[in-house]
């Protein structure tokens, strides 16, 4: 048994979808959320710059004396992860691998990716699935404008579907669709309905929670927790974080700013 929380990190709210499939499927669990709305969006950054942030990140949420960090963010997975992972001895989890591994068992091929610039560019969701799916049949399309539209509360209006409209008319016969990145999620609705019945649609925060969930078991660090706790950092507070957070975990949220001088430096 380990109480200490679980680590989250995105660059703004998109991580939050992942968060509360964490803790849907953990519901003892404590959790550290840190959004870095300070430098969002994340998608149209260097890789470089990305593995600067994501490092960042890690050594803020270590000191909150996390057990396991979540990289809730495809963009810092697909050019962070491994990174990262080489250099901290915590056990830090992306969002690409939990997500292959069920597509693998579901047996499709015909797979579409959306997701931000640097992660279509990182080709991270390619390399991994090809390594599983032998006659793999990857569209993927990157999709800029949806991160920040998600994150100015834009998932449910007129603009958003005109929007994802205009992203999602070049992918054809699909079996699934992976949202690739951790914000879609707030459009599935839209998506959906664009897309017909037929495709599924992969919020990739269900197959994180599971990996997680299984990781802790496996080493007996799941938290026996009664009374959890849910901490929210982010390094920007000017920012619809607050309403678009409390409306997605239907509960109030309120965030706390990270004081960046001595625990985020950039
Ligand atoms: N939520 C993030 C992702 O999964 C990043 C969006 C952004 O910062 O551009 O890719």
């Amino acid at each position: 048994m380990d109480n200490r929380p679980i680590g989250v990190f995105d660059s703004g709210v998109g991580g939050m979808t992942v968060l509360k499939e964490l803790r849907k499927k953990m519901p003892h669990e404590n959790f550290v959320y840190l959004g870095d709305t300070k430098r969002f969006p994340y998608g149209s950054k260097s890789k470089q710059t990305i593995i600067e942030l994501t490092k960042n990140a890690m050594e803020f949420l270590k000191k909150q004396n996390v057990k396991m960090i979540v990289i809730a963010c495809g963009t810092a997975t697909s050019q962070a992860l491994e990174e990262v992972q080489n250099l901290y001895s915590i056990p830090i989890i992306g969002v690409i691998e939990p997500t292959v591994d069920y597509i693998y068992k579901t047996n499709k091929k015909k797979i579409g990716v959306m997701a931000t610039a640097g992660t279509i560019r990182s080709k991270g969701w390619e390399k991994e699935l090809s390594k599983r799916i032998l006659e793999l049949d990857l569209q993927s399309v990157a999709c800029p404008l949806l991160a920040p539209m998600v994150e100015e509360g834009w998932y449910e209006n007129k603009i958003a579907k005109l929007a994802v409209k205009e992203y999602i008319k070049s992918f054809k016969n699909r079996e699934a669709l992976i949202l690739g990145c951790t914000h879609y999620p707030l459009l599935k609705e839209i998506i959906q309905k664009q897309l017909g019945k037929k495709v599924e649609v992969i919020n990739i925060g269900t197959h994180v929670a599971q990996e997680v969930e299984k990781k802790l078991k496996k080493q007996d660090m799941l938290s026996q927790s009664n009374q959890t706790t849910l901490q929210i950092y982010l390094t920007e507070t000017e920012h619809k974080f607050n309403e678009v957070a409390s409306i997605l975990l239907g509960e109030n949220i309120e965030a706390k700013l990270v004081k960046e001088e001595t625990e985020l430096l950039v």
